[in-house]
């Protein structure tokens, strides 16, 4: 790092965690924007009610975890409460019959994807200028719980996290290394390695390992697991608000410039796994790097490169459609980004533009 006089260097981070709150708030999704799509989910469920009575319409992913930004997508996962309901593949072909006929979105459903779903967008328009993009999927509990999970670190500390989260989906957005589809990160990818590293990385750390807490009362086995995992984890914000303070004063500035170099040069790509359920974990240890069966080791390492536990599924590799060139850029954008936070001491404000560029 270059050398700084100390107090213009601290006036810096000072600086940047306040520039970074503004640009934050620029991006938050209007209560307009808020209260159309409450009413299209509540349109959504008097329809699907017409084919499946006793089922529910619940958002999950950013529109539910505290972490939206201004014209996020929506979404949506439908809930059965009867015994005898149609498959998944069926529903969703008649849920696309249905609202073609009923509403004006277009619809596409893809009742024979891994996941069966259905997709849905409105095309911009005067209210609604981005118009909107929905995905319908059916019976997906673990994505409703990790979005409890990830609302609730939200809650522990909701500047500090939120801004950070907020802030690094906007950049990664901006540095175009948002896409799964083309072999970089998911948005729920970037808030795990945030989560990752205000529990297991900072040191004091920012955030309890809710995970890992004791819980308050007995539990059953029953109402810990979904199919087979166990998705427990301490959920009373309330108490833990009352009774959780973190040592841990940095200021968001502090904390975004130690969030890239982390990931610029300490995280051990190569051979370690994020995980926000257990820290830093090996690939070995889950069988993710060396794939014993020959036929299946290349394979292996293609999926795994960038390793991020899933916080439930622990099966299952959130980064796995990282390539070798998607992680390429990912980690020169940590890289980028780590640089322009050390020698751009100037403007705070300046910084935050050019790292979103
Ligand atoms: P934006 O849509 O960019 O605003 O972000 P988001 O917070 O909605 O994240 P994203 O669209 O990537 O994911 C939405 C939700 O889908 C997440 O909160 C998860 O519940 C679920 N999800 C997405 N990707 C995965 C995945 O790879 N594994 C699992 N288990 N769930 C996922
Ligand atoms: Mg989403």
């Amino acid at each position: 790092e270059p050398a700084q006089p100390r107090a213009s260097r601290q006036r810096f981070v000072a600086s940047l965690s306040v520039c970074l709150f503004n640009f934050v708030v620029q991006h938050l999704p209007t209560g307009e924007e808020l209260a159309v799509k409450e009413d299209v989910r509540k349109l959504l469920e008097r329809l699907i009610r017409t084919i499946e009575p006793d089922s529910r319409l619940l958002s999950f992913g950013s529109t539910a975890n505290g972490f939206s930004l201004r014209n996020s997508d929506m979404d949506l996962c439908c809930l059965i409460d009867s015994e005898e309901r149609l498959a998944p593949t069926d529903l969703v072909t008649m849920l696309g019959d249905l609202l073609e006929r009923e509403t004006k979105f277009q619809v596409k459903p893809l009742p024979h994807a891994r996941i069966p779903i259905v997709k849905l967008s409105l095309d911009p328009s005067l209210a609604l200028p981005h118009g909107i993009a929905c995905d319908i999927g059916f019976e997906n509990r673990l994505a409703l719980e990790n979005t409890r999970l990830l609302f609730c670190y939200a809650m522990i500390d909701p500047t500090r996290v939120r801004i950070l989260v907020l802030f690094l989906k906007v950049w990664c957005k901006r540095r175009k290394i948002n896409s799964p589809y083309e072999g970089t990160l998911s948005s729920y990818g970037y808030v795990l390695l945030v989560i990752y590293f205000l529990v297991h990385v900072k040191n004091p750390p920012v955030l309890p390992n809710l995970q890992q807490m004791p819980p308050m009362r007995p539990i059953s086995h029953d109402d810990t697991h979904i199919g087979g995992y166990n998705t427990w984890f301490f959920d009373d914000i309330e108490l833990l608000r009352q009774r959780w303070q973190s040592a841990n004063t940095d200021s968001i500035g502090q904390l975004l410039i130690d969030f890239f170099k982390y990931f610029s040069r300490d995280f051990s790509y190569n051979t370690g796994v994020a995980s926000i359920r257990a820290g830093l974990l090996k690939k070995e240890s889950k069988g993710w790097q060396n794939d014993l069966d020959p036929a299946r080791y290349k394979d292996a390492r293609e999926r795994n490169r960038f390793c991020i536990e899933d916080p439930f599924e622990t099966g299952f590799n959130v980064a796995r459609c990282v390539t070798r060139e998607g992680l390429y850029a990912i980690r020169g954008e940590f890289m980028r980004a780590s640089r322009i936070l050390s020698t751009r001491p100037e403007r705070a404000i300046y910084a935050i533009a050019q790292l979103c560029e």
